[in-house]
């Protein structure tokens, strides 16, 4: 391990390094702001790609550049710079303004990519608007990777948000190397035809040197497009990473399923204060399985077919009333969109609907939840959990499966899983997969879960559990930076002492 010496420089700047650093470009920092004016705090971010990256990062001393999540930047300075010294990288903050954050963020990333990628084209929205102030802001984001990053960094840049990056940069002469890794799934050719933008963003890929997916299935939906826009283009190679060469350059397309910090949740789920936990929630359930459901609120996430699903089990399986709950937590997600406020109204109303229908005086089907959980309080309900529960429609990955199994430290719980998730490609061999849609299949499944007995669940588990141990998150990223630089992590060399910032 190298050590070198840190120095606080300026806002959200921990140090002065002469190696290449790991720059790495979402639309969202891994941070949340919570409060406001003078009482504002800064707390961990939601969602998959935090969960992935921030590990991948911690104690480097490399660079995030993001969006806060506000639109209001001017106090927060002084807390940046303390989120940096605590994580370790520094933060760089990309400011918003109202109209950007509505017609990029809202507008083309969550009312146009999310849902067509999702193959839910019915739910898009494709104002012109939106694509302009997505190409603004892409360029906003294209400035601040310019002041900050040296000829020798390897800027990466991740998720639908910021599929043109590359594109400015390249008109501003920057030759350092580029990468994109998209975190969600790439749709069909059918379905990616109806975006008015199609050929351009399919182009504004070209313009990184290595484009990554997460599934052979999105790559090859990718390379079907690109064949389509980019007839001269020619495809060469087989296997994890393939060459795209066109006329004047060649860029490289992977697969690189994304993971999570397996040793990092495996220990934490057994420390003292997640097992007590679990055995505090455990004693409000006595004598019955939990099935567990974690999911930000969105409809990719299939909540509401997940009810009915659940629903179904015990009208179709009666034996198994007050001998099953669902715990369905939902984190609060991009709440200022429409279809998400009626998603939220739905979920409650559904859950209202099931308990009003089946409950009796000792027992409630589905216990709900709408909150940020703390990673105590998340562990232990992975912990507690006897069955997870997870049917999104469709999603890139899915890092609740992956958690699950990891926390899982008995080896006795049983995954259920989506078909259409990401995670589904990686983890067949262990889980039950069925086709979210599917009512009656899942209800199957869950009754099959019920049964299983212990040597089976065992065998299972450990499979899902050597897997996810085996392709962890340092898997993920050393397979990506060997396709994109012959380098791995530990050329981007751990920091020490980092939280003293001495
Ligand atoms: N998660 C979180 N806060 C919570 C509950 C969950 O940050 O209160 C995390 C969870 O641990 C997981 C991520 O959110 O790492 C969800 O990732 P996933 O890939 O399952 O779905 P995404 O939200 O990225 O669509
Ligand atoms: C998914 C996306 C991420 C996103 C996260 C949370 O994981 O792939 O890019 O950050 O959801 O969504 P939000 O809109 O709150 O950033």
């Amino acid at each position: 391990m190298v050590s070198r010496r840190l120095a606080p420089v300026q806002e959200g700047e921990v140090m002065e390094t002469p190696q290449s650093r790991l720059v790495a470009v979402s639309n969202r920092l891994p941070i949340k702001l919570v409060g406001h004016g003078v009482d504002v705090k800064v707390e961990p971010g939601s969602g998959g790609l935090v969960t992935a990256m921030a590990p991948v990062l911690r104690n480097r001393g490399g660079l995030w550049i993001g969006w806060s999540g506000s639109t209001d930047d001017s106090t927060i300075s002084g807390l940046m710079a303390e989120a940096s010294r605590q994580s370790g990288y520094s933060l760089h903050l990309v400011s918003l303004t109202r109209e950007e954050v509505r017609d990029y963020y809202y507008g083309f990333s969550n009312e146009i990519v999310w849902p067509l990628f999702h193959d839910l084209q019915t739910r898009c929205n494709f104002r012109p608007q939106y694509w302009y102030q997505y190409l603004n802001v892409n360029k906003k984001f294209a400035d601040v990777i310019i002041q900050n990053t040296r000829l020798s960094d390897f800027v990466w840049v991740h998720d639908y948000h910021l599929m043109h990056v590359a594109h400015f940069l390249k008109d501003y002469g920057l030759s350092n190397r580029l990468g994109f890794f998209l975190h969600i799934p790439f749709p069909p050719m059918d379905i990616f035809m109806k975006l008015p933008w199609r050929e351009k963003i399919i182009k504004a890929l070209l313009d990184y040197d290595l484009v990554g997916f997460q599934t052979i299935r999105d790559r090859r939906h990718f390379t079907m497009c690109v064949q389509r826009f980019v007839p001269e283009a020619r495809l060469h190679g087989r296997g994890g990473v393939i060459t795209i060469r066109l006329p004047d350059r060649e860029v490289r397309v992977g697969v690189f399923p994304i993971s999570i910090d397996f040793h990092n949740f495996a220990e934490d789920a057994s420390s003292k204060e997640v097992a007590d936990c679990a055995w505090f929630l455990h004693e409000k359930f006595p004598d019955m399985q939990i099935v567990l459901g974690i999911d930000r609120l969105d409809y990719t996430k299939g909540i509401p077919e997940r009810f009915e699903a659940f629903k179904t089990t015990l009208l179709r399986y009666p034996e198994l009333r007050e001998k099953i709950t669902l715990v369905q937590v939902v984190v609060p997600s991009r709440e200022e969109v429409e279809e998400y406020r009626a998603l939220k109204g739905e979920i409650e109303r559904l859950v209202g609907e099931i308990n009003g229908l089946l409950s009796t005086s000792g027992w409630i089907p589905i216990h709900y939840l709408y909150k940020h959980l703390s990673r105590r309080d998340l562990l232990a309900y992975y912990r507690l959990a006897e069955i997870a529960l997870v049917t999104p429609l469709k999603d890139g990955m899915n890092l609740v499966a992956k958690e699950y199994c990891t926390c899982n430290l008995e080896e006795n719980g049983v995954l259920i899983l989506s078909e259409f998730a990401g995670a589904a490609s990686q983890l067949h061999k262990g889980a039950i997969l069925v086709n979210p849609y599917d009512v009656e299949g899942i209800s199957d499944a869950i009754y099959t879960a019920f049964h299983m007995e212990k040597g089976e669940r065992a065998r299972r588990m450990r499979w899902l559990r050597e897997h996810i141990r085996r392709r962890d998150i340092f898997w993920w990223v050393n397979t990506y930076l060997k396709a994109a630089l012959s380098k791995d992590l530990a050329d981007f060399p751990e920091l020490e002492d980092v939280s003293s910032g001495a």
